[in-house]
């Protein structure tokens, strides 16, 4: 929620901003603004809207300056506006902030600062810790840098801020706690960002800033503080990704380009693990920690979204191949209520950007009661992956687009991954199991490709049934996710109403919304459902109900009952997630994009939910 990017060297900082902050939108897309420091003069602009709007509207603006802060906000206090943008100016005119996160407190601080005589120009919380900050500096006649710290030290909730101010014209102020913070290292220049992306076509070499830590950027000068104003030493790490894997590449939208990234993202993911040959997969994150996870009591999946699901297939498969208990758990449920996690018990954290709020409070909180945190991430150095206690990285590269499609597809190859390598050192799968099993995963990048090759089906499907106004998706078993996925994915991206739902519940329910109109999406692969979801599937039909199919090839009994059918290959039931998902994938796709919608910025959503 919200992306933050700030410049200061000898370069024009605008153009770098700017671009920054189109790479970050994914992050929230509602308002933009910049603020530019020249000869001790701060101009600020912004405007509600996505980021081209605020470059269209500067065209002609004297914009020349050598340091600058931008943000692309995702609205928490106050509706989308001009006035709501960040940066927002302190009262006296002289600093300018940028803010993402929530100061939870901030009413309180406000009240106190109502009763000094401040008025407010923003219904933000930022605007309020600003005042608050230069309320202290007035009264204590102290330097901003110092009166940030004593403001942070009163306030709660989460932030990642940058400021500036007119009497420090080459430095940039920034603060972390909770929201991510990258600093860029270059030669006589600093770059920051809330993630790498702005950063990467500049240096490749960064500092991830921690939390509680203050960072004092000059041109040729890094200075990390903690709140007690104790110099920390910047930790400089090299970053591992390049500048097309950011870029969209000829595809109309970062969604579809992420769809068919696929079948070569898997293949990252199994590549170094997964041996056929020698009949092994080796991970270090697993292998390094095998005693833990062989005699965990049980394991909690903690996850939100549609890493969720990957959660929810995980369930059932670790449950299957490991006979070890399984729960799976909404992080922001987890984390308010008093659940009961002991030492033993082994936490399964999945997250696309490591930076899902709840997620991470909900893992402070298990490890503080002794749980071990197993951390599936795909955003490298996060700070998901910093919490866990081991880990394996689903290495699907940054994903763009807002709706988390080859992401998930890697959290699924870890977490089978990782549930066949459990079950076999604790001797609950056979040797022609886990060998049968391994052999469809190290196939699962060429059938991909090949459901992919036959994009175009699905897109037909997508035009015919684009004007539904409510869908049903259905499955069965390990196929049971991937219904609440497909059905997710399309509510995200073309905004229809979709529910999920396993296919034999539907009797107790949703078979009442079924009438001649309503278009259900099974998804009736051949594995141990088989039989029941096809006797389902004529539930369906005889209530006038439109089937959709997603079969394997071959299953001419499923094709008969449906009106549209999308054939996949064969593989095993536990596999078959990876495949199942791609048509609705596509689906949402291509329904979206005949309704006119973004499908990379879909409307209130953000990528990265760094609120609770
Ligand atoms: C947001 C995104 C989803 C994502 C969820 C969890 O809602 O739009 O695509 O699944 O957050 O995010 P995470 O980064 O923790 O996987």
């Amino acid at each position: 929620m919200c992306g933050i990017v700030g410049y200061t060297g000898q370069r024009q900082a605008y153009p770098i901003v700017l671009k920054g902050l189109k790479r970050l939108e994914y992050r929230g897309y509602d308002s933009s603004g910049v603020a530019l420091l020249k000869d001790k003069h701060l101009k600020v602009f912004k405007k509600k809207g996505k980021v081209a709007e605020l470059e269209e509207s500067l065209i002609g603006t004297d914009i020349d300056a050598n340091i600058g802060i931008g943000h692309t906000r995702w609205a928490t206090h106050g509706e989308p506006s001009d006035r709501n943008a960040h940066p927002h100016t302190s009262k006296s005119g002289r600093i300018a902030m940028i803010h993402n996160g929530i100061i939870e407190n901030y009413a309180l601080i406000k009240q106190d600062l109502l009763k000094k005589g401040y008025s407010f120009t923003s219904d933000t919380d930022t605007e309020v810790l600003l005042n608050f900050i230069e309320d202290i500096q007035t009264n204590n006649d102290c330097t901003v840098e110092e009166a940030l710290r004593i403001a942070l030290k009163r306030v709660t909730g989460a932030y990642c801020i940058l400021l500036i101010e007119q009497d420090n014209p080459d430095t940039i102020i920034a603060a972390r706690k909770g929201s991510p913070l990258v600093i860029g290292i270059g030669k006589g220049e600093h770059f920051l960002a809330s993630d790498a992306s702005p950063i990467i076509e500049y240096t490749k070499e960064v500092v991830y800033v921690n939390d509680y830590e203050l960072a004092i950027v000059k041109p040729d000068e890094l200075v990390l503080k903690n709140l007690g104003n104790e110099k920390v030493t910047p930790f400089v790490t090299k970053l591992d990704m390049d500048l097309a894997a950011i870029e969209k590449g000829g595809y109309d939208h970062f969604m579809i380009k992420e769809i068919f990234e696929q079948p070569s993202t898997i293949f990252d993911c199994l590549r170094g693990r997964l041996d056929v040959k020698e009949g092994s997969i080796k991970m270090s994150g697993v292998d390094d920690n095998i005693e833990q996870l062989l005699n965990a009591n049980r394991i909690m999946i903690i996850a939100c979204g549609t890493s969720w699901h990957a959660g929810l297939v995980a369930e059932y498969i670790i449950e299957e191949l490991c006979r070890i208990p399984v729960e799976v758990e909404y992080a922001s449920e987890f984390r308010y209520r008093n659940p009961i996690v002991n030492k033993g018990d082994v936490i399964i954290a999945i997250s696309q950007s490591g930076e899902t709020a709840d997620t991470i409070v909900a893992l402070e909180k298990a490890k503080e009661n002794g749980a071990f945190i197993f951390g599936v991430v795909n955003a490298v150095g996060s700070s998901i992956a910093r919490i866990s206690n081991a880990g394996a990285y689903t290495h699907a590269g940054p994903e763009i687009g807002v709706a988390s499609t080859k992401a998930f597809t890697g959290q699924l190859a870890v977490l089978m991954m990782v549930a066949l390598n459990i079950a076999k050192h604790k001797k609950t799968i056979s040797q022609e199991k886990y060998d049968g099993l391994i052999k469809e995963l190290q196939l699962v990048p060429e059938k991909v490709d090949a459901i992919l090759k036959n994009a175009d089906e699905i897109k037909a499907i997508a035009e015919k049934y684009k004007d539904a106004s409510d869908f049903l998706f259905l499955g069965r078993g390990y196929n049971f996710p991937i219904a609440l996925e497909g059905a997710l994915k399309l509510k995200e991206i073309s905004y229809i109403h979709a529910e999920g739902y396993p296919a034999a519940e539907m009797k107790h329910g949703p078979i009442a919304l079924v009438d001649e109109t309503l278009p259900v999406v099974f998804i009736a692969t051949n594995d141990a459902y088989h039989e029941k979801i096809v006797s389902n599937m004529q539930e369906i039909k005889a209530r006038k109900g439109r089937i959709i199919s997603i079969i394997t090839e071959g299953d001419s009994i499923s094709k008969e009952l449906s009106e549209d059918a999308f054939a996949i290959p064969a593989t095993d039931e536990i596999i078959a997630p990876l495949l199942t998902v791609i048509p609705l994938q596509l689906l949402s796709y291509y329904v979206g994009t005949a309704k006119g919608i973004d499908v990379d910025k879909p409307r209130n959503l953000a990528k990265s939910v760094t609120v609770e």
